[in-house]
């Protein structure tokens, strides 16, 4: 993650890309709520939310393959909202990579080139050079079906590259591939958008590849933006019981707001006690609301100090993860909780005991 990324704050001079109220509906449906985001130049930013959300519907608009129902879309400051696609000179990556069956690797590559007319030693050293960063060189001369999924998909960023395009849009570029692969290529997509400086925007619905990935992550839900930030503000200072749900394991303890403490903590009321916590930045409103603490930093025992929240429950069971056990607890309404603890740790605990547990307060966030 690069931490010296532009922070969530929307409204920038230095944006390479402005999304400005775009929207879109069919008919009576709404498949983009009105959308505002600027992208930096040179920033990676990710959409994730699950299926149906609108990722690609915001993507195509950017990209004038769909037409926006409203809204305006700036590039450097000019108004491209009605510019046909072939003047935008963006690069394009999509899941079905749509390589030139008919042609070898190398012409596929020089495709974007001849497009632009550009002179013939120039497009031989451009290809030889960006199939040689994609480690395809020795590939050159077969033809798509001679190739697996992977490299595949490396020709189709190699065909993207090879114009330096100043802005990349990929959607779900990874996702006919296999774990394994997936994630060298993430890995090989971050190197190349870092080299080349592009502006990239990336769809996925993968929490872990947007994680990994992204210098933003805007999180999708419901034809709009639930939260728009670095994937560490995102992980650890989610504002919505969606954002916190849908990127990594959270515990969510449902409730509702009693008021605060005498140091300006949030009190929530749950079926397992009351607790305290951060208020959500958007959260002032009365109703259900929700505490969420993340497994890593609850710790077994009782609480040592104050600033602290413990909780009693069952130890349900123990699952073995790999890098750590998983503590399974359930509470007396039957809400699961987990925590996590390293597998050569002493438990101090059967399983179907009841175990106390305790977390910081400043690690639990009120949202709704
Ligand atoms: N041409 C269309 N006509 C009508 N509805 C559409 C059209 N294109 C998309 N939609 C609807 O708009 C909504 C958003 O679609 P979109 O393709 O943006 O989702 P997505 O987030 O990319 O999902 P996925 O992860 O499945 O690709 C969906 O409910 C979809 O059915
Ligand atoms: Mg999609």
């Amino acid at each position: 993650m690069n931490i010296s990324t532009p922070s969530a704050a929307t409204a920038s001079p230095a944006a390479k890309i402005r999304i400005d109220g775009l929207s879109k509906t069919y008919g009576t449906f709404t498949a983009l709520e009105p959308t505002t985001l600027d992208v930096q130049r040179g920033e990676f930013l990710t959409l994730l939310g699950p299926s149906g959300s609108g990722k690609t519907t915001l993507l195509q608009m950017v990209s004038g393959l769909t037409p926006a129902t409203s809204g305006r879309l700036s590039i450097d400051g000019e108004n491209w909202t009605d510019r046909p696609v072939h003047e935008r000179g963006m690069g394009l990556v999509f899941q079905h990579y749509a390589l030139f069956p008919h042609m070898t690797v190398e012409e596929n590559v020089a495709f974007p080139l001849k497009m632009r007319n550009q002179p013939a030693d120039q497009i031989r050293a451009a290809v030889a050079e960006t199939l040689e960063k994609v480690q395809l060189d020795k590939f050159a001369h077969r033809f798509p079906r001679e190739l697996s999924g992977g490299q595949q998909q490396r020709v189709a960023l190699a065909r993207c590259f090879v114009f330096r395009p100043e802005i990349i849009l990929m959607d779900e570029p990874l996702g006919a591939l296999d774990k394994a692969l997936r994630e060298t290529m993430q890995l090989e997509i971050r190197r190349l958008h870092r080299e080349f400086g592009t502006t990239l925007i990336y769809v996925t619905h993968d929490q872990e590849e947007a994680l990994v990935m992204s210098d933003r992550i805007c999180v999708m839900n419901h034809a709009k933006v639930e939260q728009l930030g670095t994937p560490s503000q995102i992980y650890s200072d989610p504002e919505t019981i969606f954002a916190a749900t849908f990127i990594g394991h959270s515990n969510l303890l449902q409730g509702t707001l009693a008021g605060t403490d005498d140091q300006g903590n949030t009190l929530i009321r749950t079926a397992a006690g009351t607790f305290a916590g951060r208020m959500g930045a958007r959260d002032a409103d009365a109703g259900a609301h929700a505490l969420i603490v993340r497994p890593e930093r609850v710790s077994l025992g009782a609480a040592t100090g104050p600033g602290m929240n413990e909780l009693r429950a069952t130890l349900r069971d123990v699952v073995y993860i790999g890098s750590d056990n998983r503590l399974l607890l359930d509470l007396p309404d039957g809400t699961e909780f987990t925590l996590r603890r390293d597998p050569g740790a002493d438990i101090g605990a059967e399983i179907g005991q009841e175990i106390t547990v305790h977390w910081p307060i400043e690690a639990g966030r009120v949202v709704s």
